[in-house]
C-alpha cells in the first residue's frame, strides 16, 4: 500500500542518519499514544521514553512521566528539561497541543526534531472554515458548504431555510468530535446553527459555523505520513463513530476500527493520493506552509467518488491501535524521518491480514463517563495472544487508584486490538478479548466491521 511521491527537491534538514539511541518525549495520554509507545518501545533505537505527565496507566508501564507540564505557559521549563535529558525527538499525539503551537515551540533542528505539524499547518484541523477554503482552492473533492460568522446569524438561518436538502452543521474550531451535527430536519439544522453561533454548547464565542451538504456512503480514514515533500500512504482504516451497534446514537471519538478496509481499493487509494493528499499539501505550500507529520483524511465514499469530510493533523484514535499492531519495521525511524524530511528513505510496511480494535467504554460515554471503577480481566486477555494472532489491550482512560488497582478514568477505557488472517476473525478475536475486560457498566460494540462484512457475505 505504501506509495511515495516527491513534491520538491529541497529537504527540510540535511539529516540522513539517525542516532543509534534516541531519547523521546511522547505527548498525549490516551489509547493512540499507548499504541505509539508500544511500537516505539520495539525500536532498537529507543533510548529513554518520556511520556505525558497525565499519561494513562498503560503508558506509564512503557515510559517515565515527564516531570514538566506540557502546557504552553510552561514551555521555558519544558525546553530546559528536553535539553537536560538530551531528548532529540518529540512526538505530539493530540490536536490540542498542535493548535497551541507545541511543534513550533519545541523544534530545534537538527538537535531536536518534532513529529507533528506547526500551528499554521495544523489549522487544517483546528479551523474547519479555513480548511474548506484550502480544499476549494486546491480543487479537492469535498461537500459543498458555506461558512458564516457569529455576526451573520440571520444570514446563516436564511441560508438553512433556503436549502431543501439535508445539512450538516459544524462548529469551525476543535470540539473533540462533538462539534458536528448531522441533521435530519431543517429545524434541527436551524437549531444547530443557533447553538454554534450563539456559543450555547461551547466555551468560546465568536465561533464560525460551516453549513455543509450531507453526503452519503461509507466512511474511511486514510492516513499518510508527510515530510513536506514526500507523502507515504498508510493502509486505510474504517472507524465506527456512533455509540450504538448498527450505527445508532450520538457520535463518539470512535468505538472501534479495523485495518485495512477492502473499501479502500488500489483505485481509491490512488485517487486519494493524487486528488486529495498531494493537492492539499501543495495548496498549503502555496500559502507558505510546510506540512510535516501525519495527515488524516476522513473521507466519504460517495457515488461520485471519495470526498473529504474533514482533515485531522494527527494519528486517529482508535485507527492508530489498528495500524500499530500491523506496522512492520521501526516506527521511531519512520517518525524521525518524517520530522527530518527524509521520509523517502523510510521503510514502512504492514503485516498481511487484518487488525481490529474494539473500544471498551465506561457508563455514560460519550457523555460524562463514570470513573474510578476497578478493571479486571486484562491478564486473561494476554493469554489469548499468539504469534500468528496477537492480541493487545491498549489503555485509553485508565489510572491507578491509591491502592494500586487499575481503575477507569475516561470514556474509552481499553482498546482490545487483535490481528488475524481475515476481518471476521480479527473482529471476533478483538470482540472476545474486549468482552473479557470487566468493570462496572462496561460496554462495547460487537459489530465493528459489519458494514463491509455484511456486504462481503451478500
Ligand atoms: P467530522 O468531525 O467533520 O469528521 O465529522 C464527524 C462525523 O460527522 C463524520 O465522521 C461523519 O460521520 C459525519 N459527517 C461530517 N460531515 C458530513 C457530511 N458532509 N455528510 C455526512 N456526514 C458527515
Ligand atoms: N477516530 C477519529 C479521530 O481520531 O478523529
Amino acid at each position: 500500500m505504501a506509495r511515495l511521491r516527491d513534491l520538491s527537491k529541497a529537504k527540510l534538514i540535511a539529516h540522513e542518519s539517525i542516532p543509534n539511541k534516541v531519547h523521546v518525549l511522547l505527548a498525549g495520554s490516551g489509547g493512540r499514544e499507548h499504541a505509539l509507545a508500544w511500537k516505539l518501545r520495539q525500536s532498537p533505537r529507543i533510548g529513554n521514553l518520556w511520556v505525558d505527565p497525565s499519561a494513562n496507566a498503560g503508558l506509564r508501564q512503557l515510559g517515565t512521566p515527564c516531570p514538566q507540564s506540557l502546557e504552553p505557559r510552561n514551555r521555558f521549563h519544558l525546553e530546559r528539561f528536553l535539553e537536560k535529558e538530551s531528548i532529540s525527538l518529540v512526538v505530539i499525539g493530540p490536536e490540542t497541543l498542535l493548535e497551541q503551537g507545541m511543534a513550533d515551540a519545541l523544534a530545534k533542528p537538527p538537535h531536536r526534531l518534532v513529529f507533528g505539524p506547526t500551528r499554521a499547518a495544523a489549522r487544517l484541523e483546528w479551523d474547519k472554515a479555513w480548511c474548506k477554503q484550502i480544499l476549494r482552492s486546491a480543487n479537492v473533492p469535498t461537500a459543498d458548504s458555506r461558512t458564516f460568522t457569529s455576526q451573520q446569524l440571520d444570514a446563516a438561518i436564511h441560508y438553512v431555510r433556503s436549502r431543501a436538502d439535508p445539512l450538516v452543521i459544524k462548529a469551525s474550531g476543535l470540539r473533540a468530535g462533538k462539534g458536528v451535527v448531522v441533521c435530519d430536519t431543517p429545524l434541527q439544522a436551524e437549531q444547530a446553527v443557533v447553538n454554534v453561533l450563539q456559543g450555547k454548547h461551547l466555551d468560546s464565542s465568536g465561533e464560525s459555523v460551516v453549513i455543509e451538504e450531507r453526503l452519503h456512503g461509507q466512511e474511511i480514514s486514510v492516513l499518510a505520513l508527510v515530510d513536506g515533500q514526500t507523502i507515504w500512504m498508510l493502509d486505510a482504516c474504517q472507524d465506527h463513530k456512533q455509540v450504538g451497534e448498527g450505527d445508532v446514537g450520538p457520535n463518539t471519538g470512535g468505538m472501534g476500527a479495523y485495518c485495512p478496509t477492502p473499501l479502500a481499493t488500489d483505485e481509491v487509494m490512488r485517487f486519494v493520493e493524487r486528488e486529495v493528499m498531494v493537492p492539499t499539501v501543495d495548496a498549503l505550500r502555496r500559502e507558505g506552509i510546510t506540512f510535516q507529520g501525519v495527515l488524516y483524511a476522513g473521507l466519504m465514499l460517495t457515488h461520485s467518488g471519495p470526498k473529504v469530510l474533514e482533515f485531522n493533523c494527527r494519528f486517529g484514535d482508535p485507527e492508530t491501535q489498528a495500524l500499530m499492531v500491523r506496522w512492520q519495521g521501526d516506527l521511531l525511524e519512520a517518525l524521525w524521518r518524517t520530522a527530518a524530511g527524509t521520509l523517502d528513505q523510510a521503510n514502512i510496511s504492514f503485516t498481511s491480514g487484518t487488525s481490529c480494535c474494539v473500544a471498551v467504554c465506561a457508563e455514560g460515554y460519550p457523555g460524562k463517563p463514570r470513573i474510578g471503577d476497578v478493571i479486571e480481566g486484562l491478564e486473561a486477555v494476554d493469554h489469548l495472544s499468539t504469534p500468528e494472532c496477537p492480541v493487545v489491550c491498549f489503555h485509553g482512560g485508565t489510572a491507578k487508584n491509591s491502592q494500586g488497582q487499575l481503575v477507569t478514568s475516561g470514556g474509552r477505557v481499553i482498546g482490545a486490538t487483535a490481528c488475524a488472517a481475515t476481518l471476521q476473525q480479527a473482529r471476533d478475536l478483538a470482540t472476545h478479548a474486549a468482552q473479557m475486560v470487566r468493570f462496572h457498566g462496561a460496554f462495547l460494540r460487537r459489530d465493528i466491521g459489519n458494514r463491509v462484512l455484511t456486504r462481503l457475505q451478500s
